[in-house]
């Protein structure tokens, strides 16, 4: 069992709004171990390139949900977005809210892609990969995102 202490000290080492929020929500792209898994710190590039959006209406879509953290993270970071994930596994349809919508498919599947790409009203703005992390899933979800 994690003490609250504990997790209140690693938050204070957080690098920037976006990894606090990572932790927070118990994410492993936050630069601190926070939960079980070790800390992939994802969120300093992710910052250094999103934080500029922050305000903004973006849309944003997450290939791969897990447990909803990183929804969760990108839903509070994004206050103004629209947040879009997908995952395979039909449980994660549960971590749907206002803002997030979920879609359940496989990311391989460019057919699944194109009808979410439809359903989704105008273009997407940031996609971020955290799905079946093969090199075969990443390139068919990157040609299908990027029509290639
Ligand atoms: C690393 S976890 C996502 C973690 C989440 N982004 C977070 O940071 O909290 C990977 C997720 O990708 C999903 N996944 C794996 N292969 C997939 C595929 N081919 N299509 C869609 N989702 C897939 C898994 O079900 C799992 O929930």
């Amino acid at each position: 069992m994690v003490k609250q202490n504990d997790v209140n000290e690693k938050l204070n080492q957080c690098v920037n709004d976006l990894d606090k929020l990572a932790g927070k929500y118990g994410t492993d792209k936050c630069t601190q171990k926070v939960g079980d898994l070790s800390p992939k710190g994802y969120t300093v590039q992710y910052y250094r390139y999103l934080s500029q959006l922050r305000d903004l209406p973006v849309k944003l879509l997450e290939i791969g949900i897990l447990a909803g953290a990183s929804l969760k993270m990108w839903e509070d970071f994004f206050p103004n977005a629209r947040i879009y994930g997908i995952d395979i596994n039909p449980e994660c349809k549960q971590y749907e809210t206002e803002r997030t919508k979920v879609f359940i498919g496989d990311q391989t599947d460019r057919e699944f892609l194109r009808s979410v790409a439809d359903l989704v009203d105008g273009q997407i703005d940031v996609v971020v990969d955290d799905g079946g992390h093969k090199r075969a899933s990443t390139q068919s979800a990157w040609k299908s995102c990027f029509h290639v």
